[in-house]
């Protein structure tokens, strides 16, 4: 028998968000007097609407020496975090207030005090993929960019504990020949890549070169030729007289490597399962119709307790006159 599907009233609605989202965001940043800081793990409208994007450092040293009076963070909550810890007075959006961080997540505060307490004379390094509240216990923050940078600089002498990413540590303690006491934790993404699925992509495209972030696990990092944060990948992948890249990272960093570089061939490096858990789940959580909300409605907003604040505060600073 022949049906037709009836349209009901209640499914007709008027449109939520304005034709031109670029537009109606262009003229709401006027209004806020905003600037937009992405991280290449954005979606590529929210990428190219952008007027900064970075890693985590230049991301961080925007934030420092803005003259905005609003920072939409188009990035995860310990990013905007850390541009709020910076900015106490400014306005700091999340679009999405979920968008959190495994890695992050995987050092509670309560466990992390225990930890520290039971090495009382290390000096605490830690990865700025963690909450004010860790970064509120640690001496200095670090990134992916200046994290052997950084441990150098520390007098042989004093022992160092790393948190939360166990990876990026051992790689710092392979790159600077120091022992550090690691705090286990890691990053979902980074860890779900296959080591022998890279291996077979590498066989069926020899003339691609491996790279790869430093939160990659050891196998993976083994065969990359180089390791970087996600800008020294960037700068890598055009510098390269390679024209072909395994890219061992979240894949969202892909956009700017073919802006930059139209001619050259990236190939996101596979996971483990037949999924797309190499995508940060927390990362996507930002859609450029949330960015737009978050805008319009001046919500979600990060705000934090004074005393935590200006505890993280302290370590950041460090970090941003050691990797001056
Ligand atoms: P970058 O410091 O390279 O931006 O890394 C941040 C991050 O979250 C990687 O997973
Ligand atoms: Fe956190 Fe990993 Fe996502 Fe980076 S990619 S934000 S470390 S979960």
């Amino acid at each position: 028998m022949f049906t037709t599907a009836l349209v009901q009233p209640d499914a007709i609605q008027t449109p939520a968000f304005p034709l031109d989202l670029f537009e109606a965001i262009a003229a709401l940043k006027q209004e806020l007097n905003a600037v937009i800081l992405a991280h290449y793990y954005q979606e590529p409208d929210i990428q190219d609407i952008a007027d900064y994007i970075g890693d985590s450092l230049g991301l961080s040293r925007q934030a420092a020496s803005t003259d905005a009076d609003t920072i939409v963070f188009a990035g995860v909550h310990f990013m905007a975090e850390t541009a709020k810890i910076l900015n106490p007075d400014l306005l700091v959006l999340l679009p999405d207030l979920n968008a959190g961080c495994s890695l992050a997540d995987s050092c509670p505060p309560e466990a992390f005090a225990a930890f520290k307490a039971a090495h009382p004379d290390h000096l605490v390094v830690s990865y700025i993929n963690c909450s004010a509240a860790i970064k509120a216990m640690s001496d200095i923050i670090c990134t992916s960019s200046n994290a052997v940078k950084i441990v150098s600089q520390i007098p042989e002498d004093r022992p160092i504990i790393f948190a939360p990413d166990r990876n990026l540590g051992r790689y710092v303690m392979e790159q600077t020949g120091r022992e550090m006491v690691l705090w286990e934790g890691s990053c979902m993404v980074h860890e779900t890549f296959s080591e022998k699925k890279i291996v077979q992509l590498q066989i069926e495209h020899p003339e691609a070169e491996i790279i790869a972030h430093p939160e990659c696990e050891p196998p993976v990092r083994r065969h990359a030729s180089y390791i970087g944060s996600t800008t020294a990948l960037l700068k890598y992948a055009s510098s390269s007289a390679s024209e072909a890249f395994i890219v061992a990272t979240e894949p969202g960093i892909i956009h700017q490597m073919e802006k930059q570089t139209p001619g050259k061939q990236f190939i996101p490096a596979p996971p483990t399962n037949n999924c797309a858990c190499n995508e940060c789940p927390h990362m996507r959580l930002n859609t450029l119709e949330k960015l737009y909300l978050a805008m319009k409605h001046r919500t979600p907003e990060i705000t934090m307790a004074e005393d935590i604040r200006v505890a993280a505060l302290r370590p950041i600073q460090r970090m941003l006159e050691m990797s001056a």
